[in-house]
């Protein structure tokens, strides 16, 4: 009785290891020939503006975009991340298609999936243009700040990446 349980549940955790691994591809974006224009900047700080982007990446009292403030969710404590220029603790490394692989769909440079606490599956709407001018924002309007990130407080076995990449590829549908 208890061995064909086993077996079946073997299977199901082998299956959703097997579909949260599989790399997810995304349709890669066309960088504008001259990204450093005043034009996408500006563009960039008005989305940035009304996707509300600092009211979750700013702490209270701290930086601009330097992350640091902790959303309470049903699994624990999840803290918004530095996505100021700087290039150790910061997205100042990200490339363009980085950039929006985080937005659009919920991936991380290093390849880890996003809680969604971040609200990817809403920015998931934004258009090629949109992430464009809030790219060139971030990378050209923002000041770079050297602040590590918060580890979140999301107990084991909670706090394991992968089933967020199940939950990604099952609501995330191109649409
Ligand atoms: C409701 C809160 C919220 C809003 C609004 C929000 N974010 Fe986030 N964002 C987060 C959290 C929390 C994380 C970290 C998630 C994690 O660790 O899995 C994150 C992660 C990111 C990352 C990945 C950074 C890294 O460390 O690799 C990027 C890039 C990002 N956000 C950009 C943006 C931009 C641009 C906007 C505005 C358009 C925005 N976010 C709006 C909560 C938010």
């Amino acid at each position: 009785m208890i061995k064909p349980l086993l077996a079946t549940a073997c299977l199901i955790l082998a299956t959703l290891l097997a579909l949260a691994l599989w790399p997810t591809r995304t349709p890669p974006l066309q960088a504008p020939a001259e990204l450093s224009s005043s034009h996408w900047r500006a563009q960039g700080q008005y989305l940035a503006v009304a996707g509300n982007c600092g009211g979750c990446h700013t702490a209270h009292g701290g930086q601009p975009f330097a992350g640091g403030l902790g959303l309470p969710t049903p699994i624990g404590t999840v803290y918004s991340t530095n996505i100021t220029p700087n290039r150790q603790h910061g997205i100042g490394a990200y490339s363009l298609e980085d950039f929006n692989r985080a937005l659009r769909h919920g991936i991380a440079a290093d390849g880890h999936s996003l809680y969604p606490a971040m609200p990817y599956p809403s920015y998931a709407h934004l258009s090629d243009e949109d992430v464009i001018a809030l790219y060139a924002y971030f990378m050209q309007g923002v000041a770079p700040v050297e602040q590590a990130n918060r580890a979140n407080d999301v107990p084991w076995p909670l706090s394991m990446r992968w089933p967020l990449a199940v939950w990604r590829k099952w609501f995330m549908t191109a649409d």
